[in-house]
């Protein structure tokens, strides 16, 4: 395919999905007010399709370079959603939604950088945060037995931490989501400097992080039973609205 021709189907006008998701305004989102999105993976094939297609080239040619089918529609599934809400915040078709990564390759929005947002998932989860005038980092893991935890606790965590973390899986996976939030928030990825990082709980669901002498809040929830997540904002706090969880064998598509 020529270059002119390849080009004419990228800038073409892509189907647009139509679910009927409730998706808010940008405006409804008050400052410091943070939406926590839950999707079941995998999305049903259909789906998956419609949302592929409002993906950019150079998202395509990541997809196209997953060894294997799971993380290859875990990608699609996570880029589909991000587009199909972020445009929705926006009023913007999803395709139209221009992405840019900035640090150690957080995703940001190229046009409206006081509208945070990110995304993990994991085995049979997606979980996508949008934040108004916040940076926000969120990560969600499956509970299940961790065969090396003791060794990545003390690989990762402080003695302080170590010592205060319930020896379960829940537990790790507990401080290892609220680290990893940490770090998304600040986008600085396996770079940082672990340990300048520091988690202190203050309840079940709540926790203070200093990651270089810059203040975080963080939230831990459970997005479904099964799943431990926590979500970071940088400063000092933050409202979580109610976390909207996306079904799609329930939605209408038109
Ligand atoms: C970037 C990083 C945080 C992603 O975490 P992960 O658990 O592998 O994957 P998740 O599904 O939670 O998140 C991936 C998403 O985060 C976003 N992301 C990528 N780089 C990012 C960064 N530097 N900052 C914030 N978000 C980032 C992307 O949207 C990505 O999904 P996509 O590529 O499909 O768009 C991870 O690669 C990393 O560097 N982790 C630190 C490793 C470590 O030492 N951890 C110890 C914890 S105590």
């Amino acid at each position: 395919m020529g270059a002119a021709m390849l080009s004419a189907l990228v800038d073409a006008p892509l189907p647009l999905p139509a679910w009927d998701l409730p998706v808010p305004a940008r405006q409804t989102l008050r400052d410091r007010e943070v939406d926590v999105w839950v999707v079941p993976l995998p999305l049903p094939e259909a789906v998956e399709a419609t949302l592929a297609a409002t993906m950019n080239f150079e998202e395509w040619e990541r997809a196209g370079r997953f060894i294997g089918a799971d993380k290859r529609r875990q990608f699609i599934a996570g880029r589909g959603m991000l587009r199909l809400l972020l445009g929705g915040y926006l009023g913007l078709p999803p395709s139209q939604v221009r992405l840019d990564t900035r640090g150690q390759g957080k995703p940001v929005l190229a046009d409206d950088p006081s509208l945070g947002f990110n995304l993990s998932h994991t085995d049979g989860l997606l979980v996508i945060a949008l934040a108004a005038g916040l940076e926000v980092g969120v990560d969600v893991e499956r509970v299940r037995p961790v065969d090396n935890a003791p060794a990545l606790a003390s690989r990762y965590f402080s003695a302080r931490e170590c010592a205060v973390m319930e020896a379960s899986p829940r537990g790790f996976l507990r401080l290892w989501t609220c680290r990893e939030s940490v770090v998304k928030a600040f986008g600085t990825g396996v770079s940082a400097g672990w340990e300048n990082l520091h988690i202190v709980e203050r309840s079940r669901e709540t926790a203070d992080a200093v990651c270089e002498d810059r203040p975080c809040h963080v939230r831990m929830f459970t997005p479904q039973p099964g799943y431990v997540a926590a979500l970071a904002g940088l400063g000092t706090g933050f409202h979580l609205r109610p976390a909207r969880h996306v079904d799609f064998t329930q939605v209408t598509h038109h």
